[in-house]
C-alpha cells in the first residue's frame, strides 16, 4: 500500500518505518527541514533500540522516504496519517494548531479520495475538527471530493516503540466506514497474523480509548506512591506490600512500581488534557485532578529527602544523580524527575554530577553549560567528589553496584534511591544510609 505521515518525531517515525518494514510504501513528510534532510542523510533524530537500522535497511530498500514536499506526499499515499505534536496549551487541554494545519494541507493538495488517520494523540471529537478543517478548504477550492476521518491511536512506549508497534496487545480503529475498515484492515495486515487485534468503534471510543488507557496506568503509578508514602510513615516496606497486593490477579504485578513519580511525554500531558476536557463539558475529574497532584508531589520527594539528610543545608553540596532520563532505555527527558531535582538542588545552591547512558547530550541540549553541572561519561566517575547519590532512573547499568566502593567515593554516606532498586539490608551494611521510597527508612534521624 501507499501510505503516507504526516510529522517525523517520536510516533510518525516509528509508525512509518514500521509499515515500511512491513512492506508498504511510505512518504514520511515533515515542515522542518533539517530534520528532513538529516534522516535523508541516515541520521535519526531520536534514540529507540532498533530504529536506526530498521530506517536504513528500509530506505535502502527504496520503501521508506523522507520530504519537505507536501503536494507530493498528499498525492501518494490513500492513507494519510497525521502523526504531529498536541503541545499541552497553557490550561492544559491538547493544542490541535498542527493537526489541524496537516488536514487543511491534505485538503489543499488532494485529487482524489483520501482516508485521514488521527494517530496522534487528540481529544475527543477531533475527527470532527478534522472533518470541518478539510471541508472549509474543498469549499474554497470549490472541489467535491471524498474522504474519511478515522481515529488510530498509538500505543507506544519509548524503549520499546519498535516492538510494540510489532507486538502490541490491540489496534483500535475509529470509524463507521466499511471502506476504511478495509483498507485498516490491509495497512496492519501484517501485523495482524497471529490473533485478531484489530478492534474497530465508533470514532469518539476511539479518541476515548487511548486517553483512558494512559489515565488508567497514571492513576495505578499515583496510587501505588501514595501507598508509598503512607507506608514510609507507618514505617511498612512498600516493596513487600506491592508484591502482596500484585499477587491478586485483578491488580496484577504490571505498572505498580512506586517510584518518584511519572514522566515523558505521554501520562502528564494526557491525564491533564483529560481532566481539562471534563472541566470544559461542565464534569468535575476529581480522581484524575488528584492522580496529577500526587505525581506532582512525588516528583518533589527526592529533593525532600536529600534535604532531610543534609539538615536543610546544601548550599556548597555536590550531589552525584544517576539517570537523567525519564525512564531506561531512551533518552528523552521531557517531565522526567530529574529535572525537578537538579532545578530544586541548584536554588538551594548545590551541584550536580550527573551520569546517563544515553540522555547526556539531551540534557546538555536542555540546560547548556552551567557551572553547578558536570555530565560524567562514566557512572562511576559521577560519584568523584559527591555528597551524596540519587537514582533518578531504574537503567539495568545501576543495578549491579560495589557499595563499598560507593561508600569510598562518597563524603556523606547517603543514597537517595527513586527507584527502588537495591535491597535495603545490602546497602545499609555497607555502612550506607539508604532512603528508598516508601520503605520505612527516612523516618529514622539521620546520624553519620
Ligand atoms: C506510555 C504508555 O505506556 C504507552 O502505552 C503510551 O502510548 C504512551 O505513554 P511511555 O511514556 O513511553 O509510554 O512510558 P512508560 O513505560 O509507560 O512509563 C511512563 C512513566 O511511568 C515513566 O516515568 C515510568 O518511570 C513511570 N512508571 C511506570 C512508574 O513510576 N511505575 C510503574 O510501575 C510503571
Amino acid at each position: 500500500m501507499k501510505i503516507t505521515i504526516f510529522g517525523s518525531g517520536y510516533v510518525g517515525l516509528v509508525t512509518g518505518t514500521c509499515l515500511a518494514d512491513a512492506g508498504h510504501e511510505i512518504v514520511c513528510v515533515d515542515v522542518d527541514e533539517d530534520k528532513v534532510a538529516r534522516l535523508n542523510a541516515g541520521e535519526v533524530p531520536i534514540y529507540e533500540p532498533g530504529l536506526e537500522p530498521m530506517i536504513r535497511t528500509n530506505m535502502d530498500a527504496g520503501r521508506l522516504r523522507f520530504t519537505t514536499d507536501a503536494e507530493m506526499a498528499v498525492n501518494f499515499g490513500l492513507l494519510q496519517f497525521i502523526a504531529v505534536g498536541t503541545p499541552p496549551d497553557e490550561d492544559g487541554s491538547a493544542d490541535l494548531k498542527y493537526v489541524l494545519k496537516v488536514a487543511e494541507t491534505i485538503a489543499t493538495h488532494m485529487q482524489d479520495y483520501k482516508i485521514v488517520i488521527d494517530k496522534s494523540t487528540v481529544p475527543v471529537g477531533t475527527a470532527d475538527k478534522v472533518s470541518a478543517a478539510i471541508d472549509k478548504v474543498l469549499k474554497q477550492r470549490g472541489v467535491e471530493l471524498e474522504y474519511d476521518v478515522c481515529s488510530n491511536p498509538e500505543f507506544l512506549k519509548e524503549g520499546a516503540a519498535v516492538e510494540d508497534f510489532s507486538k502490541g496487545a490491540r489496534i483500535i480503529v475509529g470509524t463507521d466506514s466499511e471502506r476504511v475498515k478495509r483498507a485498516m484492515r490491509e495497512c496492519y495486515s501484517p501485523y495482524n497474523r497471529n490473533h485478531e487485534k484489530l478492534m474497530f468503534m465508533d470514532v469518539r471510543c476511539a479518541e476515548l480509548t487511548k486517553y483512558a488507557a494512559n489515565a488508567m496506568l497514571a492513576t495505578k503509578i499515583s496510587f501505588m506512591n501514595e501507598v508509598a508514602n503512607l507506608a514510609e510513615t507507618l514505617g511498612a516496606d512498600i516493596e513487600q506490600v506491592r508484591h502482596g497486593i500484585g499477587s491478586d490477579p485483578r491488580i496484577g504485578y504490571h505498572f505498580i512500581y512506586p517510584g518518584c513519580g511519572y514522566g515523558g511525554s505521554c501520562f502528564p500531558k494526557d491525564v491533564q488534557a483529560l481532566a481539562r476536557a471534563a472541566s470544559d463539558v461542565g464534569y468535575n475529574a476529581e480522581l484524575l485532578n488528584a492522580v496529577e497532584s500526587v505525581n506532582k508531589r512525588q516528583k518533589g520527594k527526592l529533593f525532600q529527602k536529600l534535604v532531610q539528610a543534609f539538615d536543610n543545608d546544601l548550599e556548597g553540596k555536590t550531589i552525584a544523580l544517576w539517570g537523567l532520563a525519564f525512564k531506561p532505555n531512551t533518552d528523552d527527558m521531557r517531565e522526567a524527575p530529574s529535572r525537578e531535582l537538579m532545578e530544586s538542588l541548584w536554588k538551594a545552591g548545590a551541584k550536580v554530577q550527573a551520569f546517563d547512558p544515553e540522555a547526556s547530550r539531551e540534557c546538555k541540549r536542555i540546560y547548556g553549560e552551567r557551572d553547578d553541572l558536570t555530565i560524567t561519561d562514566k557512572r562511576d566517575d559521577a560519584l568523584e567528589g559527591a555528597d551524596a547519590l540519587v537514582i533518578c532512573t531504574e537503567w539495568k547499568a545501576f543495578r549491579t553496584v560495589d557499595f563499598d566502593f560507593v561508600k569510598q567515593k562518597l563524603n556523606t554516606p547517603v543514597i537517595v534511591d527513586g527507584r527502588n532498586l537495591f535491597d535495603p539490608d545490602t546497602v545499609k551494611s555497607a555502612g550506607l544510609l539508604y532512603f528508598a521510597m516508601g520503605r520505612g527508612e527516612s523516618l529514622r534521624k539521620v546520624t553519620y
